[in-house]
Formats: structure tokens, sequence, C-alpha cells
């Protein structure tokens, strides 16, 4: 029997003010992208933000429906658009920021499960790391990629692809 082990590392910034350009940059795009949220329901706006490996930004957020499991979240929302769209293109980047009461949330809010499934998807499709940034008012976590988001995760390699 072996005991093994697996951790995630990521940077954690107190203030926007802080980020590399580009990074703050696409946060303000996904803040941007949640204002853009149809969520009557849980009146909770996510926005996501993709830089692709040519510059341009591809923005998502939540579409939310009164059959709840039809709604979409952010990061499907614009991953979808993208792969549609751009599909040779690569997806250098994400950023994910929530609005409650039109003010971005205090702490950052992680993508659910069903999202970090497609952003590894999509890091594996592209053979290159996603960065993820998630984005609240007093903390801001940054991931060199997606694939730190969920350990022992289902992937085309188990189906032999
Ligand atoms: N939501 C997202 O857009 N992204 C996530 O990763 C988590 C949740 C949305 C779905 C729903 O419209 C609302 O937030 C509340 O769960």
């Amino acid at each position: 029997m072996n005991k093994r082990e697996t951790t995630i590392s990521f940077l954690e910034y107190n203030s926007e003010d802080e980020l590399p350009a580009m990074e703050k940059a696409l946060v303000g795009e996904a803040v941007r992208a949640a204002s853009g949220a149809y969520s009557p329901y849980s009146h909770f706006m996510v926005g996501a933000a993709l830089l692709l490996d040519s510059g341009e930004i591809v923005r998502g957020a939540n579409v939310e429906n009164a059959a709840y499991p039809s709604g979409s979240c952010a990061e499907k929302t614009a991953l979808s658009y993208s792969v549609a769209n751009f599909s040779d293109k690569k997806v250098v980047a994400i950023a994910i920021a929530a609005l409650t009461d039109g003010s971005l949330t205090e702490e950052p809010v992680p993508p659910c499960g069903n999202c970090r499934q497609m952003l590894i998807e999509e890091e594996q499709r592209s053979s290159s790391p996603i960065k993820v940034i998630l984005a609240g008012k007093s903390a801001i976590y940054v991931l060199e990629n997606s694939q730190g988001l969920m350990p022992l995760s289902f992937t085309g390699r188990n189906l032999g692809k």
C-alpha cells in the first residue's frame, strides 16, 4: 500500500492593482462579462473572460432558465463559444468574477465541477496550460493551469483516446 498525495499551489493577491497588467485587464473583462448575466433566479451574476493566443478576448456569462438544469455557467458559455468559433486558437487564460447586488464578491468564486471538467478538456485539446484567475474584492487567486483545479480528473486518456 502506498499513500499518495497531490497538492496545488497558487498565488494570492490582495488587490487587483498588484496583478500583472494582462491579468488585471482580463479581470476587468470578466467583471464586464458578469454584467451581461441572465440570472433572474439566483441573482448571482458570473462572468468569464478568456484570453486567446491571438490576443482576442471571449466573454461569457451565466444564462439561467426556469427549468434550472437547462441553465449554463459563465465559464461554459465562454468556452463553448471559443471552441465553436475559434477552434484553431488556444485559450491562454481565463478570469472569473461574480457580482452580487451589483458589486464584485468579497471572495473569489471558484468554478463548479462541470466547468473545471470543461477547462481541463480544453487544456488537453490544445496541449497548452490555461491560467486561471479567480477574482474577488479582497483576494485574487492565480493558478498556472486548470489541471490543478481537479486532481484525479476523468479525461480522454481514460477512454484510451
Ligand atoms: N455559476 C457560474 O456561472 N459558474 C460557476 O462556476 C458556478 C455557478 C452560476 C450558475 C447559476 O446561474 C449561478 O451561478 C448560481 O449557481
